[in-house]
Formats: structure tokens, C-alpha cells, sequence
């Protein structure tokens, strides 16, 4: 027997119950895991009160570091002992052990600890990308990036400057402000005293930004068109603040022939190469220095729920960990 956080019903962070559970050993193309740090990301949210439903009961999760137990029939890339880490299969990482497809795991480098890789893999693979894929970041490009100071936006702050774009970051508090700006936001604008949509527009003469990033959803959607030059990429990414809601395509034509994109990191890293290649592209500018990974937070993975709490009410910055 194993223990591991599990959903009976949506909800609250109250319905995240410290169960124990049966793993049992790897089918053919799995592995079976001992997770050492799991990844808190906003997306366990959703799944925990339903807003992405999944079939109940579940163990959320989508991101976690470990060592390989015993492997199935047909893993020959694998074996006992590998530290490995994963951010894009199946959900269920809230767990001590479980069994995971072989071809969704990445082999951490030695210089990579499983508290950072659990950190992020996820968070890193997403800011990878949004900057290099979905909008290519060149060089004199200015970007918003919305919650500049949260798990993806200051890793994706610290590469967009590295690749050569001005970096506008949107940040609740004046610490978060300081944060994000030692992480390589240049202008952080406090969008909950300040006017996001008229800051960004002073600081770009009046342009507007190549692209805006946008994880925070319903609250900064309609705002973040507003930032945009003529042409530009509007990419909504997630829903912190609540999904986004219907809008006719009309209205990017109205605000200057905008492109709108709706992008999961599963669309990115579908493929076992993409996959590989995202993960090689991450490990390189972290190791050497370009994006340096916060564990701000760590929690107990038995304190999912408050960690849910934090997370959910803007008391965390930079990654998340849950130790089991
Ligand atoms: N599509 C994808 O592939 C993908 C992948 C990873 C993450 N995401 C999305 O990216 C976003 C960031 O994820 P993350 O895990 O790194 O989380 P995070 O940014 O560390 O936390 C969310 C942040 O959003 C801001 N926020 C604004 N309004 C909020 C509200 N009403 N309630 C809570 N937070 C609010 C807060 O920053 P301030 O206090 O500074 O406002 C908060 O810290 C999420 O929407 C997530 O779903 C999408």
C-alpha cells in the first residue's frame, strides 16, 4: 500500500483526501515510479473543482520528479534507479508511487535535482513554448507577460528578456513587482492599481506589444487586445481568474487584424522528439543561468489543500513543490 491525494467529488481544496492506494507493477510500456517532488501548478485547480473535468475518483497531479522502480514489457530506454521527471501524460502525480507510460518521461541530467526538475518541467516546457513556438520572440520585440511573478511568468520573464524582447509584466503587489523585475521584467506594471492597458501603451509610444501572454483569463482578456499593435498575437493560456468568455471573431478585425491563439502545452509536446527537443531547449538555459528556477513554496503532499489555498488566493510566487 501507497498513499496518495484523491478527488471523490469536486470542489474546494477541502475535497483533496489523503487516501492510501494500490499501485501494483507496470504493464508493457510503463514504469513504476517513486515520486521524490511533485510539481503545484494552476491547472491542479481546475481539475480538482471541475472546470477541466476528468472521471471521478482521480488523483490530480500533471507534473512530478522520481526514480524508476521496475519497469514493464518492451521499456528498453529505462531502468531501476533512472531519476526521471514528466509533465505531459496522464494526470495522477499527487500520489508516493504510480505506474506512467515510458515515452512521456524525460531523463534528468545529473546537475538537475528532482526538487528543480519538479519545479520546472512543466512551467518551463509551457514558457518554451509560448516564446519560441507559438510567438517566436526576436530580438526588439516588446511582450506582456500577464502574472509576471508566478510560476510561468518568471520563468517565461527571465527567457523572453534573454532572447532580446522588452519585457511589460503585470504583478498584484509592489513585492511581486520587485520580483518579477529582478527576474527580468523591465517594466512591471501593478494592474491592480494601475490601468495595464494604458501603462503598455505608454511605454510602447503607443504602438502596443508584438504579443501578449495571458494566463490570467476572464479579468485581463478584453484589456490584453487592448495592448496589442496592429497585427499582433493575443495568446490566452489559462484561466487563473476564470475562463475567457465567447467573443465574436469580429472584434480582433475591429482591433487591428489581431491574431488569437488558445494553445496547451500537450499541442506542443505531442511527439516523443518535440517532447525531447522542448526538454533539451529548457535544461540548456537553465544550466547555463539564462532562467534560474524559484522553489518558493513547499508543501507536504498530505497540505495539497493548502497549498491549493495559497496558490489559488495569490499568496505564491515563482514554482511550487509537494514533497511526499
Ligand atoms: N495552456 C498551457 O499550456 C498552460 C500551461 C501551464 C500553465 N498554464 C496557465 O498559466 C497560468 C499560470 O499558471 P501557474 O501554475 O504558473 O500559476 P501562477 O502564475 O503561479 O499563479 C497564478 C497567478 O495568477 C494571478 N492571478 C490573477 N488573477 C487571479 C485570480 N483571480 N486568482 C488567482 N490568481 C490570479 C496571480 O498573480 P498576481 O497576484 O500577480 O496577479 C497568481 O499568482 C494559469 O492560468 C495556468 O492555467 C497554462
Amino acid at each position: 500500500m501507497t498513499h496518495a491525494i484523491r478527488v471523490h467529488q469536486v470542489g474546494g481544496p477541502e475535497v483533496l483526501r489523503w487516501d492510501s492506494i494500490e499501485v501494483g507493477a507496470p504493464g508493457p510500456g510503463q514504469v513504476r515510479l517513486r515520486h521524490t517532488a511533485i510539481g503545484l501548478n494552476f491547472i491542479d485547480t481546475y481539475h480538482r473543482s471541475g472546470l477541466y473535468p476528468l472521471p471521478l475518483p482521480m488523483i490530480p497531479g500533471s507534473e512530478a520528479a522520481g526514480v524508476v522502480e521496475a519497469v514493464g514489457e518492451g521499456v528498453t530506454e529505462l531502468k531501476p534507479g533512472d531519476r526521471v521527471g514528466y509533465c505531459s501524460g496522464p494526470v495522477g502525480a499527487y500520489a508516493e508511487e504510480r505506474l506512467y507510460p515510458a515515452d512521456r518521461l524525460v531523463k534528468l541530467p545529473d546537475w538537475l535535482d528532482e526538487r528543480m526538475a519538479a519545479a520546472m518541467l512543466l512551467q518551463g516546457m509551457t514558457a518554451r513554448y509560448l516564446l519560441r513556438k507559438t510567438y517566436p520572440v526576436r530580438a526588439g520585440d516588446t511582450v506582456l507577460i500577464h502574472a509576471a511573478a508566478g510560476g510561468v511568468g518568471l520563468i517565461a520573464c527571465q527567457w523572453a528578456n534573454a532572447l532580446g524582447a522588452t519585457v511589460i509584466g503585470t504583478v498584484s503587489t509592489p513585492e511581486k513587482a520587485e520580483l518579477a523585475k529582478a527576474h527580468g521584467c523591465h517594466h512591471p506594471i501593478l494592474y491592480t492599481q494601475e490601468d495595464f492597458v494604458a501603462r503598455t501603451r505608454e511605454l510602447t509610444g503607443g504602438r502596443g506589444v508584438e504579443v501578449v501572454y495571458d494566463g490570467v483569463g476572464k479579468d485581463t482578456f478584453m484589456g490584453s487586445l487592448d495592448c496589442l499593435r496592429s497585427r499582433g498575437m493575443m495568446v490566452t493560456f489559462g484561466n487563473a481568474s476564470g475562463p475567457v468568455p465567447p467573443m465574436p471573431p469580429a472584434l480582433l478585425g475591429q482591433k487591428g487584424g489581431l491574431f488569437l491563439t488558445r494553445p496547451s502545452l500537450g499541442h506542443y509536446v505531442a511527439s516523443r522528439d518535440e517532447l525531447l527537443e522542448t526538454a533539451t531547449d529548457l535544461f540548456g538555459v537553465v544550466r547555463d543561468g539564462r532562467v534560474k528556477i524559484n522553489v518558493h513554496q513547499s508543501f507536504a503532499l498530505k497540505d495539497a489543500a493548502e497549498a491549493h489555498r495559497a496558490l489559488e488566493s495569490r499568496r505564491t510566487t515563482g514554482s511550487t513543490i509537494l514533497l511526499p
